[in-house]
């Protein structure tokens, strides 16, 4: 693919920081920015919005009629919007975050998405992080620098304490059932030939950020 902008695919599981450390490489680079876990969450509100359940697979393909979900891709905040409502915090909440596998395993929101992605991907200029599941395989296989931001489990569950608070163990055991229901989707865990693995198990964000950023300036000096 002939592209003189710069595409940096970055997967991982939940809790491994890849939302907030992909933004911090974007803004280092000013490059645009993309969550494509956002659509997804924006997808699943709008099925319980209308009160559905996203386990209920025909609801969900219901869901995708006329889809007009926006998710900008500004490094400095990304702003999500589905059917006209601005969900860029209610997609956030632990409600989202627990119904929302139902909806990636459909195929066909994944097909449907996917095309948006891959031509936000192509439009942005002068490049773009795009962090999510399977952007390194499925979404943008071309990237010019594909990582895994991988960390291990008890260190994600953590940082993911950090985030949301509340019971310890009930957010190990919520992170735990997400990161198996979206691996019958995608495998995530696994880097795909060429993909880089990042562990920040060790490394503080800073350094897990410049890790990223520097993959991508030695792939421009090649
Ligand atoms: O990264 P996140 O937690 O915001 O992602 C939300 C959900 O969307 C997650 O459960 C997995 C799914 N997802 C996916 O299947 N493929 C992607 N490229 C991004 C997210």
């Amino acid at each position: 693919m002939s592209r003189s902008s710069t595409v940096v695919a970055i997967d991982g599981p939940a809790g491994s920081g890849k939302s907030s450390v992909a933004r911090a490489v974007a803004r280092e680079l000013g490059f645009r920015f993309l969550d494509t876990g956002a659509a997804y969450r924006a997808i699943a509100w709008l099925v319980l919005e209308r009160g559905g359940s996203t386990d209920d697979e025909p609801t969900v393909i219901a869901a995708l009629e006329g889809l007009d979900v926006d998710v900008t891709v500004d490094a400095a905040g990304q702003r999500v919007t589905i059917a006209g409502h601005d969900v860029t915090e209610p997609i956030r909440t632990e409600r989202i975050s627990a119904a929302v596998s139902g909806v990636a395993r459909v195929q066909a929101v994944r097909a449907a998405v996917n095309e948006r992605f891959r031509a936000i991907i192509r439009d942005a200029e002068p490049g773009i992080v795009a962090e999510g599941r399977d952007i390194t395989t499925v979404v943008a296989p071309d990237a010019d620098v594909r990582v895994l931001l991988t960390a291990d489990e008890a260190v994600r569950i953590r940082r993911r304490f950090g985030d949301v608070g509340g019971d310890h163990q009930q957010v190990g055991a919520r992170l735990t059932a997400r990161d198996a229901a979206d691996s019958t989707v995608s495998d995530f865990m696994t880097a795909a030939d060429g993909v880089t693995v990042v562990d920040s198990t060790d490394l503080t964000f800073d350094e897990t950020v410049e890790a990223i950023v520097r993959l991508v300036t030695e792939e421009s000096h090649d």
